[in-house]
């Protein structure tokens, strides 16, 4: 198994393009269910869970190509793809697939609108909670499916078509917002869903389908009215900038000190999450090209973070977050109101000396003048990714183990980083 070893202390300096977002990638190449026609998508990152996605819709019939070369936006790696669902060969998608990740649970609504039928295996994922899919099967209940659960598997269907209703989700869900607005794309009538997620990603989603032909209104406000249409057709869309990625750098740049140039990020699209960036210091210049960093010699603050849905501070900023807080000047605290397991990282970083106490679901961390380097593994990709940043900023070396979960989610990770001036490196086996 690869591990990624890290040689700390270097101040990161110079240019990291951002990629798309693996998290808009993932619903918008789903949506290529909903039509016949080609859909072709633009800046999708090369990652595994995209890879893995693509064998999963390969499953289904989807056929994909990637077009032409790789694109270089400044030094991106992200690349074109197309994807045609011109014949749906099966609405099944088997445990052995779905459980690698969790996102692929989602086609249920699109080959449920499409097909009148689907049979997804209950989902897998990140190891960070429960993460049940009720929410799932009662709006989709309410768009009028019926629902079986069976033998680890969601039977779903809806012989004379999906129709619109009004669906007020118990809680924010990403997932439940980009799963219903695409089944009630296709739905008879119209659907509005409120308390609907208000991410980045859904919006992004939204503009895509609206592109395929759809009538959607008020995505990224908590209700989105979604008039349904007899057929969709196929539409070119580009994939956002990756928001986590830009965050996970601009922490790094925070925590190791230097000037870099986050090209092609979008502030707008984690505004909040910079604002608490700035507070522990570092300088955020927005610039025609994307976000710079810098931070020079001033120490970094504490700053107490909850994380909250979209606009506030991203449950999947929260590791990278801590990891710059095990070196702040004083005692910050943050609470994770998102996913209930979502603190595996805490004691990793102890082992680079942090100090971190835990309570509930809340991390009481107590800044620390030095880290230092020492092997290190986590169960899910932005813990993972927490160890990488804090491994730049400790003193020796730290090896990271599993560095699959980070190839799920960085593309990548060592390149970007070590033409900043990271030692940073892969070993393979
Ligand atoms: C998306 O997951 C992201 N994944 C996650 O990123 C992200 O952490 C999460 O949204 C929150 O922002 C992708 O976009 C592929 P949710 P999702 O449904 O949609 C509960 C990463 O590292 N819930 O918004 O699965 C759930 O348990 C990943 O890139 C129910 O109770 O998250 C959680 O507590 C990890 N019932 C909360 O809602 C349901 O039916 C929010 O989860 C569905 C969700």
């Amino acid at each position: 198994m690869d591990r990624i070893r890290i040689v700390g202390g270097n101040e990161l300096t110079g240019i990291i393009p951002i990629s798309g977002a693996k998290n808009a990638a993932l619903p918008l190449m789903i949506a290529s269910l909903l039509t016949d026609d080609t859909l072709t998508l633009e800046n999708v990152p090369h990652l595994a869970d995209v890879e893995q996605l693509i064998r999963i819709l390969g499953n289904h019939g989807v056929d994909y190509s990637v077009s032409g070369r790789r694109e270089r936006q400044g030094e991106g790696y992200s690349r074109t793809i197309s994807f045609t669902a011109r014949n749906i060969v099966d609405t099944t998608a088997p445990y052995e697939l779905v459980s690698k990740m969790r996102a692929s649970f989602w086609v249920i609504g699109p080959l449920l609108a499409r097909m009148g039928v689907a049979k997804v295996s209950l989902p897998g994922g990140c190891a960070i909670g429960t993460r049940p899919v009720d929410l799932f099967i009662d709006g989709l209940q309410a768009l009028g499916a019926k629902i079986e659960v069976e033998n680890g598997y969601i039977l779903a269907s809806a012989k004379n078509r999906l129709t619109g209703n009004r669906y007020t989700f118990p809680k924010i869900s990403v997932g439940a917002t980009h799963v219903l607005m695409m089944a009630a794309t296709l739905a008879r009538g119209e659907t509005v869903l409120e308390n609907a997620a208000r991410e980045p990603e859904v919006v992004n989603l939204a503009e895509c389908l609206n592109a395929m032909g759809a009538r959607i209104t008020g995505a990224g406000t908590s209700t989105i009215t979604i008039e349904g249409v007899d057929s969709l057709s196929g539409a070119r869309h580009r994939v956002i900038p990756d928001r986590i990625e830009t965050g996970t750098y601009a922490m790094a740049v925070a925590m190791t000190g230097g000037d870099v140039l986050l090209e092609g990020a979008r502030a707008d699209l984690l505004q909040g999450a910079l604002d608490v960036i700035s507070q522990t210091g570092a300088e955020i210049i927005e610039t025609n090209s994307g976000i710079r960093v810098l931070r020079n010699g001033s120490g970094i603050s504490p700053v107490d973070v909850t994380t909250e849905p979209f606009p506030g501070f991203p449950t999947d900023l929260q590791a990278q977050f801590m990891g710059l807080m095990t070196m702040s000047k004083g005692k910050s605290k943050i609470t994770e109101t998102i996913f209930e397991n979502r603190f595996m990282h805490v004691q990793e970083l102890a082992r680079l000396g942090a100090h971190i106490t835990l309570s509930g679901q809340t991390a009481i961390v107590e800044g620390v003048s030095k880290l230092k380097g020492a092997p290190v593994m986590a169960t899910d990709l932005r813990a993972s990714v927490s160890l990488v940043i804090a491994g730049l900023a400790a003193e020796g070396e730290t090896t990271v183990n599993r560095v699959y979960h980070l190839d799920r989610g960085f593309e990548r990770l060592e390149e970007k980083l070590s033409r900043c001036g990271a030692v940073i490196e892969r070993i393979s086996g």
